[in-house]
C-alpha cells in the first residue's frame, strides 16, 4: 500500500469531469490518496495526473454492486476512506409534463439513489472508525425552485433533506455530514444534461424554449475549482456546518427573501423573456 502524508484518503464520485475533476486534483494537491469514480476510465485517465496517490475506478454509482465493488478496491489500496465527495450527477430539464417516466427514473437512479448508494457503502468504514466526512454536492437549485428544472430539483431537495436528517443519526458515530450547493459553473454539465423531447408540441412552453438556451451555455459562470477549494475546506472542517454554498450570488441573498418576493422575482424574470 503506498499513501501520501499521513495516509488521509479521499473519495470522489463524477472524477472524469468539472467539479469532480477539480475536486480530485485538489485533494491530490493537498497531500491526500485520492479515489476517484465515474463511469468513464479512458476520460479519467485523460484528464487526471498519473500518480500512486490515485486510483481510478470506473463505476456506474445508479449500481449499487459497482459501488460496493470499487469501494471494495479503494479499501484494498488505501485501508480508509476518511471522505467520501458524492459529486456525480447530470442535468434534467424541460416542462414536467413532457419529461418521461423513463426519463425522470434514469435520473434519479444518479442523482438520488447513487448517492444513497455510495452513503450506505462508506458509512460501516467511515463508522468502525469512528470518523469520517461525507459531502453531498448539491446546488442552489436544490434551496430554489427554478422554471422548467422540476426533476432536477427534485433529485437536489432529496438529497438535501437527506443530508439534513442522516446527519443526526451518524453523528454518533463520528461521521459528519456536509451538503456543498454550487451556482452556476462552467463544466460539461449543460451539454450532458438530458433535455425533454418538446418537438411534438413546440407551442405548448413557448418560455422554455427561450430558457434553453440560456441554460445550455456551459461557458458562463464560476471555475470549478472554486467549488473544489469550497468541497474541501467542507471535507476539512471540524463544525457542525450543514451547508456551503459556492459561487452562488442567489444562496448569499436567500435568508434575507420571503418566497412571496422570491416568487415575484422569478416570475417577473418570466415575463419580460
Ligand atoms: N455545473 C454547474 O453549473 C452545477 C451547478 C450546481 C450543481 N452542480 C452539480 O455538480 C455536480 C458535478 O457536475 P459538473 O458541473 O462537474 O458536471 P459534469 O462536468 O457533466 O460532470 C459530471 C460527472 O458526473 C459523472 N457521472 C454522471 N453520471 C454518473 C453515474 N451514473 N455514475 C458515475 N459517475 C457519473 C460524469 O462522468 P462519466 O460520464 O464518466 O460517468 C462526470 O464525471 C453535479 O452533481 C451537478 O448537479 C453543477
Amino acid at each position: 500500500m503506498i499513501t501520501h502524508n499521513d495516509g488521509k484518503t479521499a473519495l470522489v464520485t463524477g472524477a472524469s469531469s468539472g467539479i469532480g475533476c477539480a475536486t480530485v486534483k485538489f485533494f491530490l494537491g493537498k497531500g491526500w490518496n485520492v479515489v476517484a469514480l465515474s463511469r468513464n476510465l479512458q476520460k479519467m485517465q485523460a484528464r487526471l495526473p498519473a500518480s500512486p496517490y490515485l486510483l481510478m475506478v470506473a463505476t456506474d454509482i445508479s449500481d449499487e454492486s459497482q459501488v460496493r465493488k470499487s469501494i471494495a478496491d479503494a479499501m484494498d489500496a488505501f485501508d480508509r476512506i476518511d471522505v467520501a465527495v458524492n459529486n456525480a450527477g447530470t442535468g434534467i430539464t424541460g416542462p414536467f409534463e413532457l419529461l418521461t417516466d423513463l426519463q425522470i427514473r434514469r435520473h434519479f437512479d444518479t442523482a438520488l439513489f447513487g448517492h444513497l448508494n455510495l452513503v450506505r457503502a462508506v458509512i460501516p468504514i467511515m463508522r468502525l472508525r469512528q470518523n469520517g466526512v461525507i459531502v453531498n454536492v448539491t446546488s442552489e437549485a436544490g434551496r430554489i425552485g427554478f422554471p422548467f428544472n422540476s426533476i432536477y430539483e427534485a433529485a437536489k431537495f432529496g438529497v438535501e433533506g437527506f443530508s439534513e436528517s442522516v446527519r443526526y443519526e451518524l453523528r454518533e458515530h463520528g461521521i459528519r455530514v456536509k451538503i456543498v450547493e454550487p451556482g452556476q459553473i462552467r463544466t460539461d454539465f449543460a451539454a450532458n444534461s438530458d433535455v425533454a423531447d418538446n418537438s411534438g408540441a413546440p407551442d405548448l412552453y413557448p418560455i422554455f424554449e427561450k430558457i434553453k438556451k440560456l441554460m445550455r451555455d456551459g461557458s458562463k459562470g464560476a471555475a470549478p475549482e472554486t467549488v473544489a477549494e469550497v468541497i474541501y475546506r467542507a471535507a476539512i472542517s471540524e463544525s457542525s456546518q450543514l451547508r456551503y454554498p459556492a459561487s452562488s450570488v442567489m444562496l448569499k441573498f436567500l435568508p434575507f427573501v420571503p418566497d412571496r418576493v422570491l416568487a415575484l422575482i422569478m416570475f417577473s424574470f418570466l415575463s419580460r423573456l
